[in-house]
Order: C-alpha cells, then structure tokens, then sequence
C-alpha cells in the first residue's frame, strides 16, 4: 500500500478567501517559493494547472524543476489546440531535462467558453472526449514507437512520425466524470484523478473506471483532490472552515457573484455539487465553499486535526484512493503546514496498515 501527494502550483498565492475571482497572474517569486517549499514538505509532485487565460503550464513546470531537484510535476494539458506528436515532444523533453519528473494531467474541458478562448469554437463536449483518445494514442505511440509510424483518424492523420526525445516513464493523470470520460479514462489513464466527493460516491466512480479499464487490461491508480482545514483541535479546525467560508460568501457578494443556483458546465462540478447539498458529509467532508462557488474545481475538505483527518483519507486509501491532491486556502502556507503536521502522519498510518498486512499474511 502506498499513498503519494499532489501538492499545487497555482501561479500565485491566491485562492477564493483573498479574491471572489481566481487570478492566474504569475508570480515568479511565488512559483519558486511554492515549489521549494513542497519539495522540503515531502509531497511526490505538484499540480500545475491550465486554463484559456492562464501562464502554460509546462512552462511554468520547466522554471520550477530547474530550481528543485526532487519534486516531481503534474503538468495540465487540454488536448486540441496543439499537434499529439508536438505536445509529446514537448513534453518528453520537459521529462528528460527534469530527470524523470513529468507527469502530464488530461483535460478535455467541460466548458466550451473556455474551449472557444482559445479559438475551439465548434466541438462539443462528447466530441472533444473522442478527440482526447485519438491525441492520446498518437501521444503514446511518439513516446513509444522505435520506428516511425503512420496514424490517419477522425481528427488527426500524421504520416512517418517519430521522435528521437522519449520520456522514462511518464504518467498519464486523467479528469472529467462525463459517461464519455470514463470510457476513455478507461483506455488511457495510468491515474483517473477526481474531485472530493464522499466515500460512497467515490467508490461508485472507482468502480466505474475499474469495470472501463479491465476491458483494455488495465489497472489504474486514483488521484482525490481536497482542501484539509487542519488546527490543533476539531473545534478550532472547524471555527477556521466556517471563517473561510465566511470570507468566500463576503468575496462573492462583493463582487456580485451568485452564491447559489449554479449550473456548471461540467459533470465532475455537477457532481460535486450534489456533495454539496449538506454543509457536511461522512465524518468530516466539509462542502462549504464547492456550494458557495459552484464547485468550478477542488472545493471540498477534510475539517479536523491532522490525525482525524489522516484517518479520513485513510477511509478514501480503503477504497483504492492511492494519490492525495492537497492545496489550502493560504497556499503557500497551508502547503509548509501538511508537509510539517499531515503528510508524515498519514504516511506512518499507511506504513502500520502494510506491516499489519503483512503481519496477518504471515
Ligand atoms: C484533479 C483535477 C484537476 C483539474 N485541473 C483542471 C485544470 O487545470 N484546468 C481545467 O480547465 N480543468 C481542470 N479539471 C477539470 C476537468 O478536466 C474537466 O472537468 C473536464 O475536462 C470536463 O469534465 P466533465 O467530463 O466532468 O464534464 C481538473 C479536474 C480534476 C479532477
């Protein structure tokens, strides 16, 4: 049994409780700080996001690994706006020049607005998902194939391609909970990575890309993003979560934004929405702020000590959960704060449970 974390890198030290609308300004001074940081806190790698109107990400990943040794990086990537066999490239360069340090996180995107940004004007959401497993396959096969390769499709057809960069192993991270999604996820995902929904709904969607990817022999591990509020006592830790939804509601008004009613886009908001309909869920999810914000990305949380929290993700680990994709509300410094009080504790919880395992197989 292993358990890995996902820290975050979001350009700057912002979140919903300093500003109702997220800023993807990059702060170079802030990268640096947030990747050092997380290397010395002990997390595996960190999320670097993407968006229509952000920095790029694997730019951002390539500034980051030059100045850390250890850390590894999830690199956003939204398939259709540059060639399979480029983005391949690109990105096994990026694996080779870090060291071995590159995963790349897929996303299709659930909005069209978002997708029309950046000139995706006609596809729809069904279509961009059959569009993300003809890239992925390309993607693959340039990482893969030792002689060039011909590939003619729905969307793409390149012919003698091949690329003399191969990454050592990189992993594909996979989002989206649209039925089309995980059929995909299914056939491509080394990790199908999901939001912070309960244990019961979590385990559904488990089960879901686990009956997908055994029709193609595969095995994938599972990526639950949350935001942990943790103080010394529950009281405390929940009197913080109540503050920062406070804080959120504020912001919101302030700027005019809705604070109920939403309609995402996309069915992994839609989801976690319905998570969202009790303020809190199984022992200590807190939904709070998904229901305030419509829940447009990681938005729920694990609210207690760093022990009764460790024993809440160990509940998600039980139901195949072996990746933890963790940011806060103060980024930087929630970020020095799991690696000090959280990550050790959940990593000793996870290595007694093995040596009790191997204790009762004898
Ligand atoms: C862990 C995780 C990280 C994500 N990161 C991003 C991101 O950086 N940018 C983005 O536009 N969407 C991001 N998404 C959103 C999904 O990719 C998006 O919901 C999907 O493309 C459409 O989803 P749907 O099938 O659920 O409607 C992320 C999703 C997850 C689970």
């Amino acid at each position: 049994m292993s358990v890995k974390f996902i820290g975050y890198i979001g350009f700057n030290n912002g979140s919903e409780t300093q500003s109702a609308v997220r800023s993807r300004a990059l702060d170079k001074d802030y990268v640096e700080a947030a990747a050092k940081a997380q290397e010395k806190g002990g997390f595996d790698r960190v999320l670097i996001p993407f968006g229509s109107n952000s920095p790029e990400s694997q730019i951002v990943a390539a500034h980051a690994a030059a100045i850390t040794s250890t850390l590894g990086f999830l690199v956003a990537h939204r398939p259709g706006f540059t060639q399979p066999t480029v983005a391949a490239r690109q990105l096994a360069t990026l694996d080779q020049l870090s060291g071995g340090r590159v995963a790349v996180h897929i996303i299709t995107g659930g909005a069209d607005a978002e997708m029309a940004r950046d000139g995706d004007t006609r596809s729809v959401k069904a279509e961009r998902y059959a569009r993300t497993d003809e890239y992925l396959t390309i993607l693959r096969q340039e990482w893969t194939a030792a002689q060039p390769f011909d590939h003619q499709g729905k969307f793409y057809d390149v012919k003698q391609a091949f690329s003399a960069v191969k990454p050592d192993n990189l992993p594909v991270f996979f989002g989206g909970s649209s039925p089309e999604a995980i059929d995909v996820a299914g056939r491509h995902a080394d990790v199908y990575a999901l939001w912070g929904e309960t244990l019961e709904s979590v385990q559904d969607s488990v089960r879901q890309v686990r009956r997908s990817a055994a029709r193609y022999g595969r095995n994938p591990g599972f990526s639950l993003s949350l935001r942990p509020v943790i103080a010394d006592t529950e009281e405390a830790a929940w009197k913080r979560a109540a503050e920062i939804e406070e804080q959120v509601r504020e912001n919101r008004t302030a700027a005019g934004l809705p604070l109920t009613d939403h309609r995402p886009a996309n069915a992994g908001s839609l989801r976690l929405l319905e998570t969202a309909s009790a303020n809190r869920q199984d022992k200590r999810l807190w939904t709070g702020v998904a229901a305030l914000t419509g829940a447009a990305g990681n938005s729920t949380g694990l609210v207690g000590t760093p022990e009764q929290v460790a024993d809440a993700m160990l509940d998600y680990v039980d139901i195949g959960i072996d990746h933890f994709l963790i940011r806060g509300f103060d980024p930087l410094a929630d970020s020095i704060l799991y690696g000090r009080e959280l990550l050790p504790i959940v990593r000793r919880k996870v290595a007694e449970r093995t040596q009790a395992d191997l204790a009762l197989a004898g």
